[in-house]
């Protein structure tokens, strides 16, 4: 059991870090080891959780308050109960990222990882993020995503974010205001943030994690839902990522114009905005008919690393259920995926701000980790087609006066300075990864870059 135990966690000293990776095991396993038992025994059997439970001293009316939450299957009451162990230590990791001691911290010292009761249901959320003048948006995700919406909007102080009336209250918004200045600087969007921030609030059991101009069909929840209904262990296992395949529109619009510096500086033309909303794709039939007229592509085709890996071909023949991802084609692998809402999941790095490496930092961790990969049939998200093009904008840029493009040149280098940043921040994530998890090609609970 103790193998096993070690194994699901990754808690292994293999490779060529295996020095330093030792004293990371040792100091962890001592504090943990107890907790990963009780939970390895949790999922072999569901209905033996309670008993993993320290007896706590308290009233009598604490302990039939604590009885009442037992039976909840509220998230927030299920995260307090399978609060920290008593007398586990914390598993001290300063990897220099905030994520990474979280999760450690957190695989040490739950009490147990049972996560969601048999009895309790499963739904999901859609989760959000964006700044206010992407907020049209939502009349249409509205009526493609039935259920809760948690939306996470990054704005200037000075504006009053106007919320979509034709959502009922289905939405919960969480504004996250700035000062002008802040606000204005792009690169210091902080997507993981407002990322995490709106994760915090899902009151489902799962949750889409998507970007607001990426668009759900129809059928998405109610797919989702169904196949919860059908196949429940699907989403039992909480170690497990659900991928939505991601298609663009991919034509030009004149929905919005934008110095290719910041989408909040975009204006949009409502009309021409709305004319296009009503091409995009909002079930499988119209995505083929869409792929076929060439006005659809693989999301995105200009980085297949990104998205390859979900492999279109096989998801065009895919009649039903979820399909296993064996391997991944690329490290760079960054779906939108469905995931549980459970205590482990690694939380987004709030250190990515702005455009690069903010996703796919959390699809490399929860891989790290252990998560498993599985395709959904039929159902798919649709970008929405982007603004003008790159070499539009540079032709305009070109008629501009030069005092203007000595302007366009500093934002430039300053986008060049923040790209490098980011990938070199991202490189040094991945070794903190490997240090506090060991080396993905060393484990066999990993999932493996194909031909590897
Ligand atoms: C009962 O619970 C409250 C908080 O809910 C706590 O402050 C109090 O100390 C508890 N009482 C006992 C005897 O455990
Ligand atoms: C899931 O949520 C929807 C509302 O979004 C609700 O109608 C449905 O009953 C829920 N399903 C379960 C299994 O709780």
């Amino acid at each position: 059991m103790r193998r096993r135990t070690r194994e699901r966690r990754g808690v292994h000293r293999r490779g060529s870090s295996e020095r330093t990776f030792y004293i990371v095991v040792v100091v962890v396993t001592c504090g943990i080891i107890s907790s990963l038992f009780h939970h390895a025994t949790a999922v072999a059997n569901p209905t033996s959780s309670s008993e993993a439970e320290p007896e706590p001293v308290e009233s009598k009316k604490n302990a039939t308050k604590r009885r009442g939450a037992r039976n909840s299957c509220d998230l927030f009451d299920l995260r307090r109960q399978q609060g920290r162990s008593r007398g586990a230590k914390l598993r001290k990791v300063v990897s220099g990222f905030e994520s990474i001691d979280r999760h450690a911290e957190e695989l040490g010292s739950l009490a147990q990882r049972q996560w969601l009761p048999a009895h309790c249901p499963i739904n999901f959320t859609l989760v959000t993020q964006a700044t206010p003048e992407r907020l049209w948006m939502l009349r249409w995700i509205c009526q493609r995503w039935e259920g809760p919406i948690v939306l996470a909007v990054y704005t200037d102080r000075s504006t009053v974010v106007e919320k979509e009336t034709s959502c009922g209250d289905r939405v919960d918004y969480r504004i996250v205001p700035a000062t002008k200045e802040v606000f204005a600087r792009h690169n210091a969007y902080p997507v993981n943030r407002l990322r995490n921030l709106a994760i915090s609030r899902v009151k489902t059991s799962h949750f889409l994690m998507s970007d607001v101009d990426l668009w759900p069909d129809v059928f998405l929840l109610r797919r989702l839902q169904a196949l919860a209904e059908a196949e429940p262990d699907v989403f039992r296992d909480p170690w497990r990522a659900i991928v939505v395949p991601a298609f663009a529109r991919d034509v030009k619009t004149e929905c919005s114009s934008s110095t290719a510096a910041s989408d909040s500086q975009s204006t949009y033309r409502m009309a021409e905005c709305h004319r296009e909303a009503e091409q995009m794709p909002s079930n499988f039939v119209e995505l083929k008919d869409c792929i076929i007229s060439k006005q659809c592509h693989i999301f995105d085709r200009f980085n297949m690393d990104g998205h390859g890996t979900t492999d279109y071909r096989s998801w065009l023949r895919q009649e039903n259920g979820v399909r296993d991802i064996p391997c991944f084609l690329s490290n760079r692998y960054e779906p939108y995926v469905v995931l549980a809402h459970t205590p482990d999941r690694p939380k987004f790095e709030e250190q990515f701000t702005g455009y690069g490496k903010n996703k796919i930092q959390n699809l490399v961790h929860l891989r790290y980790v252990g998560w498993k990969f599985a395709v959904l049939a039929r159902s798919f998200l649709t970008h929405f087609p982007h603004h003008k093009s790159a070499a539009r904008i540079q032709w305009e840029n070109k008629a501009t006066p030069p005092s203007q493009q000595q302007g366009a040149d500093a934002a430039t280098d300053v986008d060049a300075q923040h790209r490098s940043h980011m990938d070199k921040l991202y490189r040094n994530f991945l070794d903190a990864l490997i240090a506090v998890y060991g080396s993905p090609g060393a484990r066999d609970d990993v999932v493996r870059i194909c031909n590897a």
